[in-house]
């Protein structure tokens, strides 16, 4: 990570495999777009979309320009489009044919013998999971996986999320890599580390004094991590089924929040000085209970209710998903880690489909002030003081203090400092996969997880997965859609004396 704004990108030919696919509509081509809008990438930029599909060149590129137009943060023009269309090409072939790989390997260099410059070579695997190890060998049987070590034309890969189902195929799936790529050149996504506001996390806790003698033990009475989304399973139910809220969203992104929130101070803002700290934390979660009076653990699945007003179907009765499937839609988690700053602080976390409404934040709620002078009637004691954190919507931070109402009387109210990201600096941030391609682009590996992250985070929640698998159904708790996911997740604070903060 650096703490300036440009950051040189060398030229660069990025290969995306799984070029027909969604996520490349969606997400990449329009992140690469706005850079280039943004005059970020290099001025010799070469775009090659790998695909089993039989597509010409031209049919790719206006396969791309309308997902421009669905999908782009800024307004596509022919003017912006021409800047970076004549160097986008497609190439028709299968994962597992070397063939192709050697007329992909000839069209780089071909590529790379116009260019008086060495260029780097970028492979994005965007495709479903089997599609990886016979990429990743083709890669390096053609030689186009050359492993270099911190040169600007070393070549690097990006591997899309799901990292894996559970430890053992992410240690397989490291190994794998590794076995072609050296740590350095790997770049393992989790697209919320893109979002501005978990970056700003860091500069929140970092840059500002006022924070770090309150973050710990001594004061942080509970930590809570809500990631919610009101949507369903939509089209995607058959990889959704196979995956579910543990896998899909709480092992990637809310156990990243979890390190950035609960890491120490790394000594520089190198990444491998950050990811060690991330490290660090996870390293201390200390393994989970699957015990019921233990109160650890909670996995849920939505049925029919009323989402924002509107009626919603349960899971079970979703197109696609089997009326016998024991998939858990939602899961809370509570965590202990066994360190010196948090020892005795639970970190809550939870994560489901079909819930009240969409959020992403955190909460860190301080330890109730003494009730000496104030506070002291029991119907009424003193809220204690919150800091959230909000990842998406409303970007920003708040701070919550007791304040005196206005009036002869002497009530207190709980009252909101607040920091809004729109009303401060404007919309248009920059999206996630922008930041992420342009620093995966630069070199910067910050914002990306490492080998040993991605174990961690697995090591803690495989034997969960296990145990539920064990289980089949049972201990799958029913909750209404639109509702905050079911009511064992209550239990779970009420357990240690605490509530959800997001629940309104
Ligand atoms: C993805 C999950 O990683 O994140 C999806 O696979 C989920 O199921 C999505 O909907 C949520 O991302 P965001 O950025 O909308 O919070």
């Amino acid at each position: 990570m650096t703490d300036t704004g440009k950051r040189s990108v060398p030229p660069t030919v990025m290969v995306i495999f799984g070029a027909s696919g969604d996520l490349t509509a969606r997400k990449l081509v329009p992140a690469l777009f706005n850079l280039s809008v943004d005059g970020l990438l290099p001025d010799k930029f070469f775009l090659i979309g790998y695909g089993r599909k039989e597509t010409s060149d031209d049919q790719f590129k206006a396969l791309l320009k309308d997902s421009l137009v669905a999908h782009s943060r800024r307004p596509i023009t022919d003017a912006k489009w021409s800047k970076i269309s004549p160097n986008i090409s497609f190439h028709t072939g299968a994962y597992d044919d070397p063939a192709s790989f050697e007329e992909l390997k000839q069209r780089i260099d071909e590529i790379q013998q116009l260019s008086d410059e060495p260029l780097q070579c970028i492979f994005y695997l965007s495709t479903p999971p089997s599609g990886f190890l016979p990429i990743l060998e083709n890669l390096g049987n053609s030689g186009l996986a050359r492993l270099h070590h911190n040169t600007t034309s070393a070549s690097k890969v990006i591997v899309e999320k799901p990292f894996g189902r559970n430890l053992s195929s992410a240690r397989e799936l490291n190994q794998m890599i590794n076995r072609r790529f050296s740590e350095s050149q790997v770049y393992r996504i989790d697209h919320y580390l893109g979002k501005e506001t978990v970056q700003s996390l860091l500069v929140q806790r970092f840059a500002n004094s006022i924070f770090e003698p309150v973050w710990n033990r001594n004061y942080v009475s509970c930590v809570q991590i809500t990631v919610s989304e009101d949507l369903g399973v939509g089209s995607r139910a058959g990889y959704y089924d196979r995956s579910g809220a543990l896998r899909d969203m709480i092992q990637n992104h809310v156990m990243q929040l979890l390190a950035l929130t609960a890491m120490e101070p790394p000594s520089s803002l190198n990444p491998e000085a950050i990811r060690d700290e991330k490290v660090k934390a996870l390293q201390a979660v200390k393994p989970l209970s699957l015990n019921d009076s233990n109160y650890e653990v909670v996995r849920g699945v939505y049925s029919e209710g009323l989402v924002q007003g509107e009626k919603a179907i349960g899971y079970h009765d979703e197109l696609g998903i089997p009326s016998d499937s024991s998939t858990e839609t939602y899961a809370a988690l509570c965590l202990q880690l066994d360190n010196w700053r948090w020892k005795g602080v639970p970190f809550y976390l939870r994560s489901g489909k079909r819930l009240a409404r969409k959020v992403s934040e955190i909460v860190v709620q301080f330890t109730r002030p003494p009730a000496i002078l104030f506070g002291q009637d029991a119907r009424q004691p003193l809220s204690p003081n919150l800091l959230t954190i909000r990842i998406q919507p409303n970007e920003g931070v708040s701070l919550s203090l007791n304040s005196k109402t206005p009036g002869l009387e002497t009530k207190l109210q709980p009252v909101n400092l607040s920091f809004g990201y729109d009303t401060t600096f404007g919309s248009n941030t920059p999206e996630a996969y922008e930041r992420l391609i342009l620093d995966a682009m630069a070199g910067d590996g910050t914002l990306f997880i490492r080998g040993d992250e991605a174990e961690y985070s697995w090591e803690l929640l495989s034997p969960v997965l296990d145990a539920w698998d064990g289980q089949g159904g049972l201990g799958l708790e029913k909750y209404a859609a639109g509702t905050w996911g079911p009511l064992a997740a209550d239990k779970l604070l009420l357990h240690r004396g605490h509530e959800w903060i997001t629940k309104k």
